[in-house]
């Protein structure tokens, strides 16, 4: 049995503080060159892209810098006529991880108008399963992010009751584990990523009493690595997008002060390219819009003042979440 800890260390010449202007700019030019290596490699999860970079962009108070109309444009044309359902690029196949981007980013420029909402409803009404659980796609795969996709969506659409939330609780609460984690389905291992698809379904269909709050937040907290950074599982390295998988369920359950607040902060900031800016899994590598959402979302958490305050659940600006009069379940 070996004790090491797999961890990164911090560089003494690693960035300190917040290169908010670097990170606008990147996320400015990052769709710009339709050409790029990075661009054409990345259009199968291109909706979800535009939200990364949307919602990154919202909280730094930058989001006029994004292609608004043709944004817009391009999600509409993503929309199944038949199923109702939204894909990642024009002429893919529908999915939910696609149509809660979507629908994120309409609600975002409260455009939901763009869509044909009845359509999106339908889609995912199809999608459930009589467990409870839910499909991602026509192809019947099974995941507890599913269902945090389906609530969340249908929530922002204000049609939360045209699903069966008691079975959708049941089928997250049968994911729950000895350890007072969850997994992606019944019986799978516990995975921070899933927590906060679990925890945030509960709080969405206030029913986070179900939860074990304690020994739930004490797993979550023993993510976190002498680096200050977190992983998502015991024995992984750190990543910055636990950060924020973690940190937004320890919000939820109002707990967040159960890490170390302060390395935390000095790992995200590490993880920043302070050439091209945007931020990294782990510090040095290769910047990718999803962790910049991250490391500013986690920021926010966090309680830096400099960025706009972001809604744990919905990971999207609280002043969105306000505007649509939505109060997604926290623990007192
Ligand atoms: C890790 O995935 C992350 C998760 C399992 C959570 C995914 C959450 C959603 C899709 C819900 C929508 C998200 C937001 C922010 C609104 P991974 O497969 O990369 O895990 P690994 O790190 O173990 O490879
Ligand atoms: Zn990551």
């Amino acid at each position: 049995m070996s004790f090491n800890v797999k961890d990164v260390i911090l560089k003494e010449d690693r960035p300190k503080t917040l290169l908010l202007q670097k990170h606008s700019d990147y996320l400015a030019t990052y769709g710009q060159n339709k050409d790029d290596y990075e661009f054409c490699m990345t259009e199968y999860l291109r909706m979800s892209g535009i939200y990364w970079s949307l919602t990154a962009m919202e909280l730094m108070d930058q989001s006029s810098r994004m292609p608004k109309e043709e944004i817009i444009e391009f999600i509409t044309s993503c929309q199944d006529k038949e199923s109702g359902g939204i894909s990642a690029s024009i002429g893919h196949d529908p999915h939910m991880l696609y149509t809660l981007s979507a629908v994120q980013v309409l609600a975002m420029y409260d455009r939901l108008d763009a869509i044909d909402v009845d359509g999106v409803v339908r889609y995912i009404l199809s999608l459930q399963q009589e467990d409870g659980s839910f499909f991602g796609d026509m192809w019947g795969e099974v995941d507890t992010r599913f269902s945090f996709c389906a609530v969340m969506a249908l929530s922002l659409l204000h049609r939360l009751d045209a699903i069966n939330i008691n079975k959708t609780v049941d089928f997250v609460l049968s994911c729950m584990n000895f350890d007072s984690g969850f997994g992606s389905k019944p019986g799978s291992e516990s995975h921070a990523g899933l927590i906060y698809c679990c925890v945030g379904t509960l709080s969405i269909c206030n029913r986070m009493d179900a939860l074990r709050a304690d020994e739930l937040a004490w797993w979550l907290c023993e993510r976190q690595l002498p680096s200050g950074g977190l992983n998502g599982r015991p024995e992984k390295l750190p990543d910055l997008c636990y950060s924020w998988w973690v940190m937004s369920s320890l919000s939820m359950l109002n707990r967040i002060h159960w890490v170390d607040k302060k390395s935390l902060e000095q790992f995200i900031l590490a993880c920043q390219d302070s050439e091209t800016g945007g931020f990294s899994d782990r510090p040095g590598d290769i910047p990718d819009p999803f962790h910049t959402l991250f490391g500013l979302a986690g920021l926010s958490l966090l309680g830096d003042t400099s960025i706009k305050s972001v809604n744990p659940t919905y990971c999207m600006p609280q002043e969105t979440i306000d505007k649509l009069k939505l109060q997604p379940q926290v623990l007192h």
